[in-house]
């Protein structure tokens, strides 16, 4: 039997209803803060994420599904979305556009080659939002903020706001080098992750799930005793506007991140309950990347984005006991009698569907008891009983389900009954 692959989940009916509910959501927040939608590719060109998110990453050393094409080009399936927005934004000259920052925001299937664990996968569906164009402190604690109201919005209360600043490019050469300096006499005792990451970035040293417990990473030299006085007065800023937004938080000097491209502020949202125990406690990053335009060859342009996973969002909302309002409903299921009913029915509900009424009937010939009970299956609100006696004289019996009260109509008055009941 050929199975699923690794790391990858069928979404069933179930489980698709609560995404739809979720994106809905997502989608009419987005509105609320004046974020458009964009699609890009799945695939994209290697060199993207090799450039973008950093050749010296776990996510492109390791992580990457990464193919030739038929026509020799290298081509990898996208591990993250912000790569691909920027590099749109610059391909579609959205510089150019007087609506700056270009707010935008989108939802797809990611890919990374990862160990598979709960709350990680290896086909993940990130939820993601890109502010490109403006650098200014309150834009970053927009993001913030909307990240706090998306969760809080689906009922989460057990959240922790996680912020760092990383700096500008002057501040982390800096650190960079206190770094080296400091890891360097004990390295040899570091994974062989960590020793290769000592000259190409050693920040990440610093977040090794493997060392982090070593005390040269508890004495390594803190990034807010290297952040030069722009890099200090841009952090102070974004904290005060959180300050004012009664937005809780806390700093963690070692949040670092794991792509190359941030700058200045940076965040994680994690779980913040005490008996949670699944692995996973990330649930959204993100962060600012004054470089990445033009480290991709466009313009002197900023930005500033997070992205979530539904499927951390989740577990998150089950690990908090919240139901997403799911159930089935159908507005009429039609229980026939005799083969000409049951072709009549076929007719009917073609008529009902186009007025927009959700309707269903019986495929399996089962008899009536059996067609009531699929009826309560599939959530109907009301049934009607049609028969060789209700096609003669067009009288029928509409019956809500959950009172059990029945009402008598025509059956040619069945589409305005419940026109009438959506009107009200
Ligand atoms: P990231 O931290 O790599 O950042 O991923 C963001 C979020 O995606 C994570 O917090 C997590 O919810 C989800 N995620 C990542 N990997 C997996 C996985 N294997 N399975 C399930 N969920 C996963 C980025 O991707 C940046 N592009 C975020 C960003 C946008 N920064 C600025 N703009």
């Amino acid at each position: 039997m050929i199975k699923i692959p690794r790391g990858t989940q069928d979404i069933l009916p179930d489980q698709s209803r609560k995404w739809r509910y979720i994106e809905t959501k997502l989608d009419e927040l987005m509105e609320l803060y004046n974020y458009k939608e964009i699609r890009t590719p799945i695939f994209e060109s290697t060199d993207l994420f090799a450039r973008g998110v950093g050749d010296s990453t776990d996510v492109v050393q390791k992580e990457m599904y990464t193919f030739k094409d038929k026509g020799d080009r290298s081509i990898t399936l996208r591990p993250e979305g912000t790569a691909a927005v920027v590099r749109s934004y610059i391909e579609n000259k959205m510089q150019g556009d007087p609506n700056q920052p270009i707010k935008l925001y989108y939802n797809g299937p990611m890919f990374r080659y990862e160990r598979k664990q709960k709350g990680r996968y290896r086909q993940f569906n990130q939820f993601g939002v890109e502010a490109i164009g403006a650098e200014d402190p309150s834009i970053d604690a927009e993001v913030l903020a909307m990240v706090m109201h998306i969760y809080e919005s689906f009922g989460l209360k057990h959240l922790k706001l996680v912020i760092n600043s990383v700096g500008d490019f002057d501040s982390r050469k800096e650190y960079n080098e206190a770094l080296i300096k400091h890891f360097e006499p004990v390295i040899d005792t570091f994974c062989s992750d960590c020793q290769s990451r000592l000259y190409t970035n050693p920040m990440r040293i610093l977040d090794c799930k493997v060392d982090r417990d070593k005390e040269a990473v508890k004495t390594a030299p803190r990034i807010t005793e290297y952040l030069n006085e722009e890099s200090k007065a841009y952090y102070e800023q974004v904290k005060s506007y959180l300050d004012e937004l009664g937005i809780p938080y806390v700093e963690d000097p070692n949040l670092v991140r794991g792509l190359d491209y941030y700058t200045h502020t940076a965040f994680e949202l994690m779980i913040d309950s005490p008996d949670y125990d699944g692995a996973i406690t990330t649930l959204c990053g993100g962060g600012r990347y004054n470089g990445l335009l033009e480290l991709l060859d466009g313009p002197k342009q900023t930005g500033i984005g997070f992205a979530l996973s539904i499927e951390r969002l989740l577990l998150a909302l089950e690990e908090e006991g919240i139901e997403i309002e799911d159930e089935d409903h159908l507005d009429l299921f039609i229980v026939t009698m005799g083969e000409k009913a049951d072709r009549y029915a076929v007719k009917l509900l073609n008529d009902l569907r186009h007025h927009g009424i959700k309707a269903d009937k019986d495929y399996l010939k089962r008899k009536i008891k059996g067609q009531m009970k699929q009826a309560n299956r599939v959530g109907a609100e009301y049934t009607i009983v049609i028969g060789d006696q209700e096609l003669e004289d067009g009288n029928i019996n509409i019956k809500h389900m959950e009172s059990g009260e029945s009402e008598a109509i025509q059956l040619t008055d069945l589409v305005s009954y419940f026109e009438e009941k959506k009107a009200k």
